[in-house]
């Protein structure tokens, strides 16, 4: 088939290489054309392990592109793939979306073949038949699900394994309101040989944001038992590995520690309390997820500050991505832990074998290390991203508060604090 990509982001490189690798012609469409061009080199736009060798080997299969209308005439299917940041009061900011779905509209009015619209993008439930839909009928004067096809196919993909779960999905969710998109999008995704699941449009988008809450409950109830378990002497993670025997329950997403992180946990959740408020519902759980997570970082400071005043002191901080092989630093839970302690009055030195960079941009004035090493000479470490380099570190003599359980740190230190066990 042929497909656009709207978006050069983790969600649209990530997608667009993979269909690519199945022997798809894909056109990426964006407006950063130093990404468009990265990619037509066959390097990827963002730290994502693997992407790069799957654009380089798929070259023949990938084309980049700016114009959108012009694109999609060329196309059987388009998938949008841009961003939806959150707003001030936790809801989603649909401009992107807005602005691709009218031109969009526009090119499907003088489209002869039929064309399908797919929604990767994360939105809640509703965006599509109350949004995007009329944008897309109101611009093209045609009717969505005869004239042209209109599906939501959200993704759950992870940073710095979203390569391998693409192929190797747990499931496939497909929300379509006709027959002839369903067919089409089921044929698409057939070779991938994974449970699909197919539904409406409206269910298929709420799909998305009970998965990721429920992800992020599993994180912040593991952490509140941590907690407990921390202040009664019992290891967590021995706690969730007997739990998490049980199948209807699970081991994954039992790690507690400092928390979650990144650009989907924390935004999805709020997204979804502001969605209840709108819907007169207060959804407690979720605020408690929240709260929780919120609430790791400063335990982190009282369990130093029960060796050392961080007040003049240099704090070394290992790890800043929100999570291992990614650079990115959305939401990471560096970020609030280093203003505590420059809050504090302490100093700080942190290193981080990928998103130093990201990092500089928002605390220019911090002390940046050459290496993990190097962090480990300050008066006292907290590790925050649970990097296989920090396996390698030597901790003995070390002040260590450990807040993802990096085993070696918790043998040899002098002194080790881990935040749930
Ligand atoms: C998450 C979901 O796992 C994906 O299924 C989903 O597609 C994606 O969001 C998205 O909506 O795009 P991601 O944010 O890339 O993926 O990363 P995760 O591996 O889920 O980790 C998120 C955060 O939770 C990290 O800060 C991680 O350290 C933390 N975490 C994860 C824990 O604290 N404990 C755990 O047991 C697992």
């Amino acid at each position: 088939m042929h497909i656009s990509i709207i978006g050069t982001g983790y969600i649209g490189s990530v997608t667009g290489a993979c269909f690519a690798d199945m022997g798809h012609h894909v056109i990426f469409v964006g407006r950063d054309q130093k990404k468009l061009d990265l990619i037509r080199a066959g390097k990827s736009p963002i730290f994502e392990p693997g992407l790069d060798q799957l654009l380089t080997k798929n070259r023949k299969n990938i084309e980049t592109a700016t114009d959108l209308s012009e694109t999609v005439q060329r196309t059987d299917l388009t998938f949008i793939c841009v961003g939806t940041p959150p707003k001030k009061d936790g809801s989603s900011d649909l401009s992107q979306v807005e602005v691709v779905s009218k031109t969009i509209g526009k090119s499907l009015g003088s489209h002869t073949k039929y064309h399908t619209i797919i929604t990767k993008s994360t939105v809640l439930p509703g965006t599509a038949e109350d949004f995007i839909i009329p944008l897309l009928e109101k611009e093209s004067g045609k009717k969505a699900s005869v004239d042209f096809g209109i599906s939501s196919n959200p993704e759950f993909l992870k940073e710095g394994t979203a390569v391998e779960d693409f192929f190797h999905t747990d499931r496939v969710v497909i929300g379509v309101q006709d027959q002839r998109t369903r067919e089409i999008l089921e044929t698409l995704y057939s070779p991938l040989n994974v449970p699909i699941f197919t539904t409406t449009i409206r269910t298929s988008e709420m799909i998305k944001f009970a998965s990721n809450a429920f992800l992020a409950t599993k994180i912040s109830f593991a952490n509140e038992i941590g907690n407990l378990c921390k202040a009664s002497g019992i290891d967590s993670y021995d706690v969730f590995t007997g739990v998490g025997l049980d199948t209807r329950i699970n081991p994954k997403f039992f790690r507690s520690g400092l928390g979650f992180g990144g650009s989907c946990f924390p935004k999805d959740v709020n997204a979804l309390i502001a969605h209840a408020r709108s819907k007169g519902i207060d959804p407690i759980i979720l605020h408690s997820v929240i709260e929780t997570n919120e609430d790791q970082p400063r335990r982190m400071i009282d369990l130093l500050k029960k060796h050392l005043d961080p007040k003049g002191h240099t704090i070394g901080i290992l790890g800043l991505a929100f999570k291992p092989d990614t650079d990115d630093i959305r939401e990471s839970r560096a970020i609030p832990v280093i203003r505590l302690l420059l809050q504090a009055g302490a100093k700080v030195s942190v290193y981080d074998p990928e998103a130093m960079g990201n990092f500089r941009e928002l605390f220019p004035d911090i002390s940046y290390a050459v290496s993990g090493l190097e962090v480990l000479a300050s008066d006292a470490v907290l590790i925050i991203t649970e990097w296989k380099e920090f396996e390698s570190l030597d901790y003995h003599g070390k002040l260590v508060i450990d807040g993802r359980r990096i085993e070696k740190a918790l043998r040899e230190a002098a002194v080790y604090e881990g935040m749930c066990w």
